[in-house]
């Protein structure tokens, strides 16, 4: 048993998408996320760059004692994980978008993929495709965009400029006919809002945040390092960047996942 903090890091706010996940399977553990808004977005960085700052990141959660590290961003873990894990000794969790449940639920034979540049250069989207899509003939459609993850950033997932550039980008998407889609990067739940404003319900959102929560608690099961409390476990919060401006947006995407931002403090 652990009484130590599960870490947990994104580029920036996207990761609370998965931090709701994580506090819906693991009750009684105390979670700290580090969100590196001094640097996001990643999406468009050079593959070194991602892993560098990646590294920082985890290397600054391990200074504060934490039993494990989910990487709740897609860009981050599509460079990052084998590395991560040669590094450190604790579990490295990362995340892979959401393919398989795609191929499962699609009637079409047609799916889409949101990310970001990072991700779909990364062969960890490559390697899913190949595993579920290929063998099941079902047509995987990639979508990008390097202005949603800033609008996020900036609280404005419902805006009308995130829904005119999801219009932009989704309906080819639409139109050859996805019924599924994958939101490949950890900030796009928070858009589903406007993609149903857009799109009614053409497609079928999956993101991987509930199947990363299931494997970490099995994860942190089979190493004994559960605290052992189901209940009570809170939420500590680090930026990189400017705490006072993260701190309402944070505060708004928590409230969306039902949860309230407690401790915040700059990272130093
Ligand atoms: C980004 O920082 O560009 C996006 C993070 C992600 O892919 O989840």
């Amino acid at each position: 048993m652990s009484d130590a903090p599960l870490g947990v890091f994104d580029s920036g706010v996207g990761g609370l998408s998965v931090l709701a996940d994580l506090r819906r399977a693991l009750p009684g553990e105390d979670l700290l996320y580090l969100a590196d808004t001094a640097h996001v977005p990643y999406g468009a960085r050079p593959d070194d760059e991602i892993r560098d700052l990646t590294d920082r990141a985890v290397s600054a959660l391990h200074a504060r004692g934490v039993k494990g590290v989910v990487v709740a961003c897609n860009t981050a873990s599509a460079f990052s994980l084998g590395h991560l894990r040669s590094r450190f000794e604790m579990p490295i969790i990362g995340l892979v978008p959401a393919v398989k449940p795609a191929v499962l639920s699609t009637r079409s034979g047609v799916v889409g993929v949101l990310a970001t540049p990072g991700t779909l250069r990364g062969t960890l989207l490559a390697d899913v495709i190949r595993e579920f899509a290929d063998p099941a003939g079902v047509r995987v459609m990639r979508a990008v965009s390097t202005e949603l993850v800033p609008l996020v950033e900036a609280g404005q997932a419902d805006s009308a400029r995130a829904r005119e550039v999801l219009r932009e980008i989704l309906t080819p998407l639409a139109q050859a006919g996805a019924d599924g889609l994958v939101l490949g990067c950890t900030h796009y739940p928070f858009l589903a809002g406007s993609i149903r404003a857009e799109f009614g319900d053409t497609f079928t959102l999956l993101d991987s945040g509930p199947a990363v929560a299931r494997h970490t608690r099995r994860v942190l099961t089979e190493r004994g390092l559960l605290s052992g409390r189901e209940s009570g476990g809170q939420e500590h919060f680090l930026v990189t960047g400017d705490a006072a401006r993260a701190a309402p947006v944070m505060a708004a995407l928590l409230a969306a996942g039902g949860m309230t931002a407690g401790g915040m403090a700059a990272d130093g």
